[in-house]
């Protein structure tokens, strides 16, 4: 099995709940797909004879991030229909967009997004899209960690297709790619599906023993509608259901009240905060600090390229943190080393895989990216933590490590051709809106 020594940089473990698991002048040794060291310089065990040797001076050592929701095949949207209401941006924009989607359209799409995503240090992503087939074998290809579900909407109603669907994926891809890709099932949101079919996805979720991926009070209308036809909200009307029952990512979370954080706090839901698209289609700012005090599980996710509309955790960190101060008239709110959390270990309990990536931990799978802190962005040296929240940007990030396979060196991706990407996205991107008018 191969062997990586990172050695002279900056480790942040993210093992501690406060700021000290930090090893300056560190390293980390490499076995197979797993972390077999993490200490400081010098204490790899002596007959440890690394393949291969990373010099991480003047870097940061840190997790993967976790990218908890998006849908990456929606790179091929960005920048076609911004600064647009909703209803409009959705029903004239992106729907007839989506409906000329090929199969391959996908596979190219979620390269892309993978692209940007390593480039910017994200490992682990959230998915929920169609044609998934295409996205597995994206992740396969290009070499990162996902959880994929496939986009189910109640249409026709009654209509199962969708959950046949899901069942063949899940018997395909769960667990494949050497245990990188995990599937959960993907009902859109409470006001796409109704509780029937709900129920129908939780039983299967339980048949097939996965999780559950869906979007959750999202705007102020869904609330009004969900309370007009259900009497109650979102969150609660899941909860009615027995979703909660198994693991659940719910995305946005963004209209609560009390009664609801509570439930998601008690249930352990896997909250996703997506604070870019929330501005972005004005719908409304995410309780977090409030849920984090309440003991919910929150991570962070880009969403779609079509509503951020890049797919970097770097920013959405730093969004997260001043969308809380500014919301709760706060500047001790959201601080830097727990937003950092949110985007690390947090992520991987969203995804259920926190027993295998979040941390730098001897036994964990070695999702490591170096961070080049020798920036004039990056200087002083003061606090690690507000630079990497507030000052660091994506293409500061150097190398990617994902389950032990070095997949990007010095800015080098090395599992696919980027220049091939692309030229086939734009190539597609413009057929589709030609297609589409
Ligand atoms: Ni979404």
């Amino acid at each position: 099995m191969a062997k990586i020594l990172i050695r002279g940089g900056t480790v942040v473990t993210m093992e501690e709940e406060d700021r000290s698991a930090v090893i300056e002048n560190g390293e980390v040794a490499v076995t197979g797909p797993r972390i077999t060291h993490v200490g400081p310089a010098g204490t790899a065990p002596a007959g440890f004879k690394p393949d291969k040797e990373i010099n991480a001076a003047g870097m940061a050592v840190l997790p993967g991030l976790v990218n908890a929701h998006t849908h990456a095949a929606m790179t091929l949207f960005r920048g076609y229909a911004d600064d647009l209401p909703l209803m409009e941006w959705l029903k004239e924009k992106i729907w007839p967009l989506e409906a000329k989607l090929t199969k391959d359209d996908i596979y190219w799409g979620t390269l892309l997004c993978g692209l940007e995503m390593i480039k910017s240090g994200t490992t682990t992503f959230a998915d929920m899209y169609f044609h998934m087939n295409q996205v597995a074998q994206a992740v396969e290809k290009i070499g990162m960690r996902a959880s994929l579900s496939w986009g189910l909407i109640e249409s026709p109603p009654s209509s199962t297709v969708g959950l046949t669907l899901s069942q063949r994926f899940a018997d395909r891809w769960h667990g494949a790619a050497d245990n990188r890709i995990t599937v959960m099932l993907g009902p859109h949101a409470p006001y796409t599906c109704t509780p029937d079919f709900l129920k129908k996805v939780i039983k299967l979720a339980q048949k097939l023993n996965v999780g559950i991926h869906i979007h959750l009070a999202e705007t102020g209308q869904e609330i009004e509608d969900i309370k007009r036809d259900y009497g109650t909200t979102p969150v609660q009307l899941m909860d009615e259901i027995e979703m909660f029952e198994v693991p659940v990512i719910a995305a946005h979370c963004v209209h609560l009240n009390e009664e609801d954080i509570a439930v998601l706090a008690a249930k352990k839901v896997g909250v996703v905060h997506n604070p870019e698209s929330n501005m972005k289609l004005a719908s409304g700012i995410a309780p977090v600090k409030k849920m984090l005090t309440a003991g919910c599980l929150v991570g962070l996710g880009t969403d779609g390229a079509a509503s951020n509309n890049n797919q970097n955790m770097w920013e959405e960190m730093h969004s997260a943190a001043l969308l809380q101060k500014v919301a709760s008239n706060d500047p001790t709110a959201l601080p830097a080393y727990q937003t950092l959390t949110l985007a690390t270990v947090n992520g991987a309990k969203v995804l259920g895989l926190s027993k295998e990536i979040g941390l730098l931990k001897k036994g964990y799978k070695a999702d490591i990216i170096l961070v080049n802190l020798q920036k004039p962005h990056l200087y002083p040296h003061h606090d690690l933590f507000a630079h990497l929240v507030y000052a660091a940007q994506g293409s500061d990030v150097e190398t990617v490590i994902i389950d032990g396979q070095l997949i990007m060196e010095n800015k080098q991706v090395l599992t696919v051709d980027e220049e091939e990407i692309l030229f086939e996205t734009q190539k597609r991107a413009v057929r589709l809106i030609k297609n589409a008018k």
